[in-house]
């Protein structure tokens, strides 16, 4: 029988790829956007998966896949993809939102902890040879006694709530609906903000949340709060943020992910209230492993493969 034919359309770990070869007929997305549309032309018409990485899937490429089924995506966020299109043509779209979500809870945690107790300009202050001496050393804020407030409640939003639970911190939320959780809703986010010392966002990018946090949700968190993104940098209105930091509207921000990434303004990286790390929320060993063989497991059985992991 002759394989399936799956479109690879960004980079995944070689051993993925070669599980995958042994399954299907791949054929990669050409770097150079001048060889896309005769691939397409040869291509298209047979491929019937696609295995995703951060690659734009719009209207134009899914005119080019009349036979596509599936797209598994390895990431959660799907920013990349227009859903919109993709459900309109009836395609099943996977992410790997499941996979990655304790370990994106623990990214978040991570940063709220550098940030509340200054974990990274401690670090510094030892390694400069130098020591504290109380009480001048700037004191940092108790997890257990703010109030922290995470938009967006998907897997990862209920994964960071559950550490938080731990850590004694009073947990609201907000989302554009209600969902039957034991933690108190906000409708909308400056509501949220005012009732909160810390936010963490978490929610998807979207039309919807393209610069949800603006200058007027900064005002609303204050300027003793704080704010954590693992999200995406698109949600925060960076500019915006700049300035509120810039003004002491705000108090500081851990962030993982920027507006224009991998670009990162001299504002924010010359600001010692800031955290700043490279988009690394599900950057573990295990997570990636898992997320790649999500990739592999989806595709293989969707087309009732048996695939490297079927038992
Ligand atoms: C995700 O999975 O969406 C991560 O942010 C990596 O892009």
């Amino acid at each position: 029988m002759t394989p399936p034919t799956l479109l690879q359309a960004g980079d995944l770990p070689d051993w993925a790829l070669d599980e995958l070869r042994a399954l299907f007929r791949v054929v990669a997305l050409p770097a150079d956007p001048a060889d896309i549309a005769p691939f397409l032309a040869e291509h298209g018409p047979a491929i019937r998966g696609m295995a995703l990485r951060k690659t734009r899937v719009d209207t134009a490429l899914l005119q080019a896949l009349p036979a596509l089924e599936i797209i598994s995506s390895y990431s959660a966020g799907l920013d990349n993809v227009d859903v919109d299109a993709v459900k309109a043509r009836g395609i099943r779209l996977e992410n790997t939102s499941q996979v990655l979500a304790a370990d994106v809870a623990d990214t978040a945690i991570g940063l709220t902890l550098a940030l509340t107790r200054d974990l990274v300009n401690a670090d510094r202050f030892v390694r400069e040879g130098q020591w504290p001496r109380q009480p001048q050393y700037p004191l940092g804020r108790s997890l257990g006694r703010l109030r922290v407030g995470i938009v967006g409640l998907g897997s990862i939003g209920l994964a960071i709530a559950r550490r938080l639970a731990a850590f004694d911190a009073r947990v609201a939320w907000y989302g554009p609906r209600p969902k039957p959780v034991d933690l108190p809703w906000h409708a909308d986010i400056l509501s949220l903000a005012r009732a909160s010392d810390l936010l963490i966002l978490t929610c998807p990018l979207s039309d919807a949340t393209h610069h949800l946090v603006d200058a007027a949700v900064l005002d609303a968190l204050g300027p003793r709060g704080l704010l954590v993104n693992i999200a995406r940098g698109p949600v925060v209105d960076e500019q915006a943020l700049i300035t509120a930091l810039a003004e002491g509207r705000i108090a500081g921000a851990a962030l993982d992910v920027f507006e224009h990434e991998p670009e990162v303004p001299a504002a924010l990286r010359q600001d010692r209230r800031l955290v700043l790390t490279p988009h690394i929320g599900s950057a573990t060993e295990e997570t990636r492993r898992g997320m790649a063989e999500h990739v592999v497991d989806t595709l293989a059985a969707h087309f009732g493969l048996t695939g490297p992991r079927a038992a």
